[in-house]
């Protein structure tokens, strides 16, 4: 796999916590081609944190501007994409990602989002609630959406490096 070309972006998707930003630093090293990280992108373009555009415009806006900057990101030479978790539910994007990339869902158990998602307190959408309840409604609702990615790799817990390795070999 060391010398595998990419001939399209690999975008990943999956919830909150799941890994696609280690995971996918990690993959790009290993392909040696440059990774983005749509929710950074978003940030940058907009000069605010992803909290702050949730609370002043509403998601509705931020899901625009995601669409936009995946646009622009997959439209450039092929690389490795992570998507932030509502990314892939958005028709549009979606069909767009389907279209011009190689979809990977990182797929992580309930424990585990819940374990990682308590380490970082800038997920909007976990601050209106339980995490857990919020994060299980999300893993049932997105779950069937996320399984239309062409590829479904489980995100265990343990090193981000293995993970990594499993989606190498799907490749
Ligand atoms: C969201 C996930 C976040 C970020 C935003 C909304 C979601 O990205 O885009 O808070 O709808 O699941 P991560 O999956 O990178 O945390």
């Amino acid at each position: 796999t060391a010398d595998l070309r990419l001939d399209r972006p690999i975008v990943l998707v999956g919830l909150m916590g799941a890994g696609k930003t280690t995971v996918g630093r990690r993959l790009a090293q290993r392909l040696k081609v440059s990774f983005h990280d749509a929710d950074h992108e978003i940030e940058t373009a907009a000069n605010m944190r992803i909290a702050d555009i949730f609370e002043i415009y509403g998601e509705a806006y931020f899901r625009e501007g995601e669409r936009k900057v995946i646009e622009r990101l997959l439209s450039g030479p092929p690389h490795v994409l992570a998507t932030g978790g509502g990314a892939f539910m958005d028709a549009e994007t979606r069909a767009l990602v389907k279209a011009s990339a190689t979809s990977i869902w990182l797929r992580a158990d309930l424990d585990l989002l819940v374990k990682r998602t308590a380490l970082r307190d800038t997920r909007p959408l976990l601050r209106q609630g339980d995490p857990r309840e919020i994060l299980s409604r999300l893993l049932e609702e997105r779950g069937p959406v996320y399984a239309q990615a062409d590829i479904t790799i489980d995100s265990a817990d343990g090193p981000h490096a293995r993970t990594t390795e499993k989606v190498l070999k799907a490749l």
